[in-house]
């Protein structure tokens, strides 16, 4: 966590050496039309009580304590403005000042960002962030300047899980010939044709009603944004596989940035850098949350894979890394806490 602080850090004084000149912003805000206001219009596609849903809104109640209303974030939960494959867009259009996509979700513009889709590349959250608030981590998320944005940090949901409607899955074999929602990654892509399955890209609040309609039979996702969209209650197999990590990249619209008073700059980022601390608790503590409640409901089949059982999916899917490696070299991917010389 320390490094997040420090990377924090480094990117406000990078701004405050490159940035604007400093512009102190007027003290009576509540007498300040909107027009006068600074607003940031902050989109995602979760629900309000998920741990990005939470981290938002926290964010946006601290930024308003703390600029006396001068800044204004609004927030616009579940795709409600912009769905999966249009907030990017908007944000680069400066239609929105800020979102928080899936680091899936930013592979379209920088593929190298799919290192974080391979499977079994972490164990815990906390190698996530010593990779991404590491030398490695920081590259790609100025990687994302050249685009347009920029990143000013992670939140976490958690580890995916794998549910479907078929069969409980145990081993590789068992998903062969399912119809799985899946995010835009063609690293995510290829893990799941690897195994026979069928992959599909739809958007996230898609999910229930494809599942509702048969059109698909399975998916991946964090146990709270399985609960938070019932999807548990149209699959009857969940399998705690931690297979995968899911979390959020933090961007802005980079011209915004640059135009923002100095002084706003530093509060916008101590105010981040706290929601981030208590968003990755929180995160936690919900996906346990989740894990209990689902247990307890007995509405679902539960099976977490033994050791032996991850063994076979990690032999079963190496052929990723090659994959990847092929693509973007072993630049990103030797520093993974999986990496072996042997991939
Ligand atoms: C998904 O599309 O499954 C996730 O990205 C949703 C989210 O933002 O957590």
């Amino acid at each position: 966590m320390l490094k997040y602080i420090y990377f924090v850090i480094s990117l406000s004084m990078l701004f405050w050496t490159f940035g604007c000149q400093a512009k102190s912003y007027p003290l009576d805000h509540e007498q300040l039309s909107q027009e006068e206001r600074i607003v940031i219009r902050f989109s995602h596609v979760v629900g309000e009580e998920t741990p990005k849903g939470l981290a938002a809104r926290k964010f946006a109640e601290l930024m308003h304590e703390r600029t006396d209303g001068f800044v204004e974030v609004q927030v616009f939960p579940n795709g409600y403005l912009y769905k999966d494959g249009e907030e990017i867009d908007a944000l680069l259009k400066g239609d929105l000042q800020m979102i928080a996509p899936a680091t899936s979700k930013v592979t379209e513009f920088v593929p190298e960002w799919m290192v974080m889709d391979l499977p079994f590349a972490f164990e815990t959250l906390d190698q996530v962030h010593e990779y991404l608030y590491g030398p490695v981590g920081q590259e790609l998320m100025n990687k994302l300047t050249d685009d347009g944005m920029l990143a000013l940090g992670v939140w976490d949901n958690g580890f995916k899980q794998i549910t479907n409607n078929r069969n409980p899955v145990i081993d590789p074999e068992d998903v062969s010939g399912l119809r799985f929602r899946i995010m835009p990654s063609d690293v995510i892509d290829r893990q799941f044709r690897l195994l026979g399955a069928i992959p599909e890209v739809y958007a996230f609040n898609e999910v229930f009603q494809l599942l509702e309609n048969n059109e698909i039979d399975a998916q991946e996702n964090t146990l709270s944004n399985i609960s938070s969209k019932n999807i548990h209650t149209l699959q009857q197999y969940l399998t705690i596989s931690n297979h995968g990590y899911l979390g959020y990249v933090i961007l802005v619209n980079y011209d915004f940035w640059q135009q923002l008073p100095e002084d706003i700059r530093v509060i916008f980022q101590e105010t981040l850098a706290e929601v981030t601390e208590w968003e990755m608790d929180l995160a936690q503590e919900l996906n346990q949350k989740k894990r209990e409640e689902l247990t307890e409901c007995q509405c679902i089949e539960i099976h977490e894979w033994t050791e032996k059982e991850r063994e076979q999916w990690e032999e079963a899917l190496k052929p990723v890394y090659s994959y990847y490696i092929d693509r973007f070299g072993a630049k990103y991917i030797e520093h993974l806490p999986v990496f072996k010389n042997d991939f």
